[in-house]
């Protein structure tokens, strides 16, 4: 039996859903544990090209199950849109299961999201992510359990759309009525409700059965609400720690931490971002967005901001986290260059400094540069660590030796199989 969580390493986007459909095909069940359909989760094998938002990335492992989890925030109807497609690839759904316990995202905490962007935001996904948790903490929220239970859920409506309405009013939204809200969970108590399960339990059994699990982290550390660079966040825990959490399981059994990490930097949204390059070599990775691995965000098709690989992430992240490998995706889009820049520090008022700065401190920090030379030829070939360019390893090492943790995986193509172990 083991338990396994891969979580992002930076900034999100770092090839998570590719870690984890290679990942899965050694696993009996696959958890994403927070988020919502903020998260664009890209997947390409021989069933096809996929950006999962919802569902767990491990649904094409034939035979296991796939769980959306206690932590997350889901969105009923952009699920019920993603089954579909899925499904219209031939891709067997029977396995996937709804946690009792995770949020139901309403159509007005999406558009709560909306209107408070508007009026200036930090760049959210505008998914209604930020909305759906803090009416979690309000205690203001249906969970799945309730479609179970319609009698209940008018009484809970009731309390909960006035809350919502006075928030409307604030920012020029429209008004909602309980009887629409109403009509909404009848029609998704029939299409979920054989979906949903008591989760703990759920997952227990399969603790007890010595199965294989694998939690799926959405997002990355750098995004924590906590831990990350607040304001500019997202709403939930995108760290292993939280896994446990939502799992309703204890923190000692996790066995196996993976961190993903891209082979440069990336981010979504406003900022700081010490390494971000506006030219040159590191912009040009960026491409037209022809090809599912140019760099939009899987999510909402945004340009995503793009810089060098910044160590002071890795190592916060690793410390954060305690990353037993790094899975290092998108090596080979570095193949081509002839120099490669690593951020090994960060300088602040003229001092190199040894900690982790706060989020007004990263906008001044100045990064501090080592120059690595490139390996000048294509990495997508090949499919262990030991075969690629010296040059490539020296990189790999310096990142191993820098951040103080292993790279197990490397990532040399967006494919399941562009894979080096
Ligand atoms: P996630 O949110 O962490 O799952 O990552 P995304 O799917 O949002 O973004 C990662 C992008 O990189 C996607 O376009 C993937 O197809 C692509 N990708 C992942 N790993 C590799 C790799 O090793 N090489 C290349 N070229 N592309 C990769
Ligand atoms: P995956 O799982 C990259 C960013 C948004 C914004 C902040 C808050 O594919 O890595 P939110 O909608 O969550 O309230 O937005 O977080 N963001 C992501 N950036 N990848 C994601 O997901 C993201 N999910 C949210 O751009 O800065
Ligand atoms: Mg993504």
């Amino acid at each position: 039996m083991s338990i396994s969580v891969l979580v992002g390493a930076q900034w999100g986007d770092e090839g998570k859903g590719k870690m984890i459909d290679y990942l899965s095909s050694s696993c009996d069940l696959i958890v994403r544990f927070q988020g919502g359909d903020n998260a664009g989760h890209t997947v390409i094998n021989e069933q096809g090209v996929f950006k999962l938002h919802l569902i767990p990335s491990g649904i094409f492992n034939k035979g296991g199950q796939c769980l959306i989890g206690t932590g997350t925030v889901v969105n009923p109807d952009v699920l019920n849109e993603e089954i579909k497609q899925i499904e219209d690839a031939k891709v067997d759904m029977s396995g996937l299961k709804i946690s009792g316990k995770a949020h139901i995202l309403m159509p007005y905490h999406q558009k709560l999201d909306e209107l408070m962007e508007a009026a200036g935001g930090i760049g959210t996904t505008k998914r209604g992510i930020g909305q759906a948790y803090a009416y979690k903490a309000l205690r203001k929220n249906l969970r799945f359990e309730d479609l179970l239970n319609l009698e209940s859920i008018k009484d809970k409506l009731e309390k909960i759309i006035p809350v919502i309405n006075s928030q409307m009013a604030v920012y020029g939204g429209e008004a909602y009525t309980v009887d629409a809200m109403y009509e909404k969970c009848v029609a998704w108590a029939k299409r979920f409700g054989d979906m949903i399960v008591e989760p703990v339990g759920y997952l227990h059994k399969y603790i007890d059965e010595g199965k294989n699990i694998l939690f799926e982290g959405q997002l990355a550390a750098m995004k924590d609400i906590d831990l990350g660079i607040y304001p500019y966040v997202t709403s939930s825990n995108p760290t292993a720690a939280y896994a446990a959490v939502s799992g309703g399981f204890s923190p000692k059994k996790i066995d196996r931490i993976i961190g993903v990490a891209k082979a440069f930097s990336s981010a979504v949204g406003a900022g700081p971002f010490p390494t971000e390059e506006f030219e040159g070599a590191i912009d040009l990775l960026r491409g037209s967005g022809d090809n599912p691995d140019d760099e939009f965000g899987a999510r909402t098709g945004r340009a995503r901001r793009l810089g060098w690989l910044d160590i002071p992430v890795l190592k916060y992240t690793n410390l954060v986290n305690g990353f037993d490998t790094l899975a290092l995706c998108k090596l080979d889009k570095l193949d081509d260059l002839p120099e490669i820049k690593v951020c090994v520090a960060y300088e602040l008022d003229g001092e190199v400094i040894d900690y982790f700065p706060n989020t007004e401190d990263l906008y001044r920090v100045k990064p501090v540069y080592k120059t690595l030379p490139g390996w000048m030829t294509s990495t997508k070939e090949i499919r262990r660590i030991a075969d690629l360019p010296e040059n490539a390893k020296n990189y790999i090492k310096t990142i191993e030796e820098l951040v103080g943790t292993t790279v197990g995986y490397v990532g040399v193509g967006p494919d399941r199989e562009e894979l080096a172990v």
